[in-house]
């Protein structure tokens, strides 16, 4: 990686060292899995049909959400900055055979690098809030996006029911009891970044991911509040948000 913008090691070192059991720890019990749910039917619904929809996801992790996007139909380039990363999501489609693969590609979301015109979305699922310059992430995938490429990230959002461990998150700059840069945003930071990076936000889709399994098992009926009445009216006040936006027609490309 070359660019000046070439990702803090913070933001990633500890999903090189946790790859092997990145998935157990966040995704396990019904408490995760729910969480991962969740997510997987937002993006599934975001089109009619993924068939053959080009996409490129950035920051894959362990291919959780890029195996939904290829059973799908969608054809998938799957990139991260850590190879531990990219090398369990290879494992996840060399047991799952009948999958059709996605390209893997080393990448940090500041050096990309891939020419997106064709690109129908570019989906970057519980990254943001790790990286330490989110505004330059956003502008570098608008940079190179075209107006009809749709950009689809989650956030995790600072003025949600969950905004005291937010807060706290915010005040230590990494996550609660793991070494990795964490940050929670106000929405309006986020609608800011969009905009200066010249992207018109679509729609907003609140959802109740937080990346600690313990903590969503305990407070299930909260949770099961926020998926049911909260989500539907009062996005901003989920502790996880996706964001779907796109270049306007009149953008100059
Ligand atoms: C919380 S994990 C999310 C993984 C996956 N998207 C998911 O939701 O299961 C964050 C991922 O972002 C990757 N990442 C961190 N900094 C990055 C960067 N600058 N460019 C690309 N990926 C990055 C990490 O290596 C890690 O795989």
């Amino acid at each position: 990686m070359n660019s000046e913008l070439t990702s803090d090691r913070t933001d990633y070192l500890l999903y090189e060292k946790t790859a092997a059991i990145y998935d157990s720890q966040r995704f396990c019990g019904w408490a995760g899995r729910w969480g991962h749910h969740r997510q997987v039917a937002i993006l599934k619904n975001l089109t009619d049909n993924w068939q053959g929809k080009k996409v490129l996801e950035i920051g894959c992790g362990t291919g959780r959400i890029t195996e939904s996007l290829t059973r799908w139909g969608a054809e998938v380039t799957a990139s991260d900055i850590s190879k531990q990363m990219l090398q369990a999501a290879r494992a996840r489609f060399s047991t799952h055979q009948k999958l059709p693969a996605p390209q893997f590609r080393l990448m940090s979301v500041f050096d990309i690098d891939i020419n997106l015109q064709g690109y129908d979305y570019v989906i970057m699922v519980n990254v943001l809030g790790r990286l330490s310059k989110p505004r330059q992430a956003i502008q570098r995938i608008s940079s190179k996006m075209s107006k009809t490429c749709k950009f689809v990230f989650t956030f995790p959002c600072l003025t949600s029911i969950l905004f005291p461990f937010g807060l706290l998150v915010n005040a230590r700059g990494k996550s609660l009891g793991r070494d990795v840069t964490s940050h929670w945003y106000m929405p309006g930071t986020i609608e800011k970044y969009c905009s200066d990076a010249g992207l018109r936000i679509l729609r907003l889709f609140g959802h109740h991911y937080v990346p600690v399994p313990r903590i969503l098992f305990l407070t299930l009926p909260l949770f099961w509040a926020c998926d049911q009445i909260i989500a539907k009216f009062f996005p901003r006040r989920c502790p996880s948000v996706f964001v779907e936006c796109e270049l306007p027609a009149t953008a100059e490309r």
